[in-house]
């Protein structure tokens, strides 16, 4: 069980922690929470989720005590495209874990991924000013937990540290990353987050298929451009540019 008072005390004044033990979904609460108004900075943590979502309408599997759920409500003063709020999730959540000794890279959009496979993935919602960004981390999970679909592709912090940092701490500082990733986009702009994520960029160098408005693309790796705020897809010697709206597919 998380130890909720612990990790108010780590969340300090720039968060209010909201606890259940149970919940449908952390982004369900926090969307409900930004519709009736409130304010910046309410973090909803859950021990276990009856219908965890994920992104492209998939659902988010996790276990009680082995996943650390959990949403951030934060409400941005000037709106921001939703490509953007992924990239900046993508990279406040990646920095967050970096920092605590796991070296997280990010898979377009913002997967977050060790040891070349998914740890934790993110799904931002947004509702007028509020944006609602909902984190799932596999923190404890055995192998078995995983569905044979996904198991060669999944793994959990516990794989890669035979000491785990405090579940209440991952939580807070993948939080209080977030919160000032997003205040540093608000005061400096999105370049230097861009240039951030191009540095944990998963897919810099792998074989890849992007689909745009105007076509696909098979290609040899990816980066994001901070100028035209393109991809740009390596192939052939060259590069092609394809929006960041296109879909994006490691193969
Ligand atoms: C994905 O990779 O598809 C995104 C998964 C996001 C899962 C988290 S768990 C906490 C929050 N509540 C939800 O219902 N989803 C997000």
């Amino acid at each position: 069980m998380l130890n909720i008072n612990f990790l108010k005390e780590l969340a300090g004044d720039s968060l209010a922690v909201e606890y259940h033990p149970k919940i449908t979904s952390t982004n369900d609460r926090a969307l409900e929470m930004a519709r009736a108004g409130m304010a910046d900075g309410q973090l909803i943590v859950a021990e276990h989720q009856i219908n965890g979502r994920g992104r492209r309408g998939n659902s988010w599997q996790s276990a009680a005590g082995g996943s650390l759920l959990c949403s951030l409500l934060l409400r941005s003063a000037s709106p921001l495209p939703v490509h953007h709020l992924a990239i900046i999730s993508g990279v406040g959540c990646a920095n967050a874990l970096n920092e605590i000794g796991f070296p997280v890279k990010i898979k377009w959009p913002n997967d977050l991924m060790l040891a070349d496979r998914k740890v934790a993935g993110i799904l931002v919602e947004t509702h007028g000013d509020a944006v609602v960004i909902g984190i799932g981390v596999n923190y404890a999970l055995n192998e078995d937990f995983f569905s044979e679909d996904v198991r060669n592709r999944a793994i959990s912090l516990n794989s890669h540290a035979d000491l785990l940092p405090e579940r209440e701490m991952v939580i807070t500082k993948i939080a209080l990353g977030l919160q000032q990733t997003m205040r540093k986009v608000e005061s400096g702009g999105i370049i230097k987050i861009l240039l951030e994520w191009n540095k944990m960029n998963w897919l810099a160098r792998r074989k890849v298929r992007v689909c745009g408005p105007f076509g696909e693309v098979d290609g040899d790796g990816l980066f994001l451009d901070g100028r035209s705020l393109h991809f740009h897809v390596f192939k052939d010697h060259g590069v092609v540019t394809m929006p960041l709206s296109s879909t994006v597919e490691a193969k």
